[in-house]
C-alpha cells in the first residue's frame, strides 16, 4: 500500500459523497426539500469517514511526520489544510444543528442548512484538489524512504484495528444509502442529475 495513494483513494469516496450533497443542494436551491434522513446519513458519513478516519490520518500520521521537516512551504500549506479541516468541521456542525428545524419546515433552519452545505462542498472540493495535485506530490518528494516506510507501518496499524474496519464498512454503506435516498428523491420529482 502506497500511503499517499491510499489517501487519494479515500478522496474518491469523499468526492462521491460530495456529488450527492450537490444534488441535495441543487434541490434546496429549487425550493424542494430532500428527505431529512439523507442529511442525517450524510452528516454521519462526513463526520465519521471524512473527518474521523481520513483527516485523522492526514493530521496525526502524515502531517506530524512532515512537521519535523520544518520546511517553510510545507508548514504554511499544512496550516492552511488544517484550517480547512476545521472549517469543514464547523460546517458539519451547522448542518447537524439545522436538521431539527429543517424537519419542522422552518425556513431559517433550511437557510442555515443550505449555508452549511454550500461552504462545506466548496471548501472540501478545493481542499481535495490541493492535496491531490500539490500537497501529496510535495510530501512524496520530501519524505525519505525510511519515513515512507514508517508511515506505511503506522497506516497498517491504524487500518488493522477492528474499529477501523467497522468504521470503513459502515460508512461505505452510508454512502450507498445516501445515493439511494437522493436518487429516489430525484426520480420522484422528475429532476435530472
Ligand atoms: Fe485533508
Ligand atoms: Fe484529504
Amino acid at each position: 500500500m502506497n500511503v499517499l495513494k491510499e489517501l487519494i483513494r479515500e478522496h474518491t469516496h469523499i468526492l462521491q459523497g460530495i456529488q450527492y450533497l450537490e444534488m441535495a443542494r441543487s434541490a434546496l436551491e429549487n425550493n424542494l426539500s430532500p428527505p431529512a434522513a439523507f442529511f442525517h446519513t450524510a452528516a454521519l458519513f462526513f463526520s465519521n469517514y471524512a473527518d474521523q478516519l481520513h483527516h485523522f490520518k492526514e493530521e496525526y500520521l502524515l502531517f506530524s511526520l512532515l512537521a519535523a521537516k520544518k520546511g517553510g512551504k510545507i508548514d504554511l500549506e499544512m496550516g492552511a489544510l488544517r484550517h480547512q479541516h476545521e472549517l469543514n468541521r464547523r460546517s458539519i456542525k451547522k448542518i447537524k444543528s439545522s436538521l431539527n428545524g429543517y424537519e419542522a419546515d422552518n425556513e431559517i433552519s433550511t437557510t442555515a442548512l443550505l449555508e452549511g452545505l454550500a461552504a462545506y462542498i466548496s471548501i472540501l472540493k478545493r481542499h481535495i484538489n490541493r492535496e491531490d495535485q500539490f500537497f501529496f506530490p510535495m510530501a512524496e518528494s520530501e519524505l525519505s524512504d525510511s519515513e515512507k516506510e514508517l508511515l506505511h507501518t503506522r497506516f497498517l496499524e491504524e487500518a488493522s484495528g477492528s474499529n477501523t474496519k467497522q468504521l470503513i464498512a459502515g460508512n461505505l454503506d452510508r454512502l450507498k444509502e445516501m445515493k439511494k435516498l437522493i436518487s429516489n428523491f430525484y426520480s420522484h420529482h422528475d429532476l435530472e442529475n
